[in-house]
């Protein structure tokens, strides 16, 4: 109901305007502060972002909104307090994290990534998922984001709150991040009713090439040009914009971002070895397949070409193998 989602958003802006106090003056907050200043926060982006951080306790957060009139159940169904099971005492879900408020679409505040500051697990905390939160809807920074993306057609895709804030650190005002590398067809096509052309910045390991593949599939068979910005091995945004700065990161990799397809070809390259000649079969095939479910047969045809004169091939037996796996397809 409207009430229910009320004073949800309501309990989380007051937990954020809290966890910031928090973070910015008191403290409690200052191994947070020094963290984030080591990373490379500064307060502007403190202030922007609405960071903060949730002290080491188990009823900060509980405490003061019983006294502003939300009840523990409130609180539960808001995800930010859980119930003890033997007790039901009630206890704050977020202690002794970098607080990171997540925004729905239209911009209220629905829920918190929270990061430890050490190594403790799990690394990343999001709220519990819920009838007002639901994590496959929602796009972080969307909402600001979302005129400068329309302005240029076009967004940059990362894996999460951490590099959207350090990409717009380096003048990236147009980046949106899941959170992780999840994405559902819902936020693809909240993607696509807004641009025409996406750039996928994952991290450059396995698990971000994996689903920069998968989810570029996605975003393409919504109707989206998919342009891929690659790191140097074992980089992620920040990383790499740590060690680099602003300006390459937008001249060396944004602006250096290849087309989809070309990313797949480097992506069946990885861990094969083309001299060899079983590899160098599967390569193609696995190629071709790929080229079978473009849709454009100029595309299709340019990159039949690019393939032929790759492995010296003849362009003829290509197509013909190539309309093979279409009829298949059918
Ligand atoms: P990563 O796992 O790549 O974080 O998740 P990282 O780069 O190692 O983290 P840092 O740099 O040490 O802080 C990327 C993003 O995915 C989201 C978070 O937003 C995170 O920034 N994520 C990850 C989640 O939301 N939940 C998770 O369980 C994991
Ligand atoms: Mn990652
Ligand atoms: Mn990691
Ligand atoms: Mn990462
Ligand atoms: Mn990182």
């Amino acid at each position: 109901s409207d009430n229910k989602s009320k004073s949800w958003h309501e309990a989380h802006q007051l937990a954020a305007k809290l966890y910031h106090h928090v973070l910015t003056v008191s403290d409690e907050g200052k191994q947070a502060r020094e963290y984030l200043r080591g990373r490379g926060f500064t307060k502007e982006v403190i202030d922007h972002f609405q960071i903060g951080y949730a002290p080491n306790s188990w009823e900060f957060l509980s405490r003061f909104l019983l006294k502003r009139d939300f009840s523990m159940e409130e609180m539960e169904q808001a995800g930010l307090v859980g119930l003890r099971d033997s007790d039901s005492k009630a206890y704050d879900k977020f202690r002794d994290r970098i607080m990171f408020p997540i925004w729905d679409r239209q911009g209220k505040m629905v829920a918190f990534g929270g990061r430890v500051l050490n190594d403790g697990k799990p690394k990343y905390l999001n709220s519990p998922e819920s009838q007002l939160f639901n994590k496959s809807d929602i796009l972080y920074y969307f909402h600001q984001a979302r005129p400068l993306m329309k302005k240029k057609s076009e967004a940059v895709l990362f894996e999460g709150y951490v590099d959207v804030i350090s990409a717009w650190r380096a003048g990236i005002d147009n980046g949106i991040g899941g959170l992780g590398t999840a994405l559902t067809e819902n936020q693809a096509k909240m993607l696509r009713r807004n641009i025409d052309r996406i750039i996928i910045c994952y991290d450059s390991d396995h698990a971000g090439m994996q689903a920069t593949y998968k989810n570029g599939q996605l975003l393409r068979n919504v109707g989206l040009e998919v342009e891929v910005a690659l790191l140097p091995d074992g980089d992620d945004p920040d990383d790499y914009i740590r060690k680099h700065g602003s300006k390459r990161f937008n001249q060396d990799v944004i602006l250096q971002s290849v087309t989809f397809m070309s990313f797949i070809f480097e992506f069946y390259r990885k861990g094969k070895n083309l001299q060899q000649e079983g590899d160098r079969l599967t390569y193609i095939e696995n190629i071709l397949q790929e080229i079978s479910q473009l849709s454009g047969a100029v595309e299709r045809d340019h990159y039949l070409r690019k393939l032929a004169d790759e492995f010296s091939l003849s362009l003829e037996a290509l197509k013909q193998e190539q309309m093979g796996l279409m009829k298949v397809a059918e």
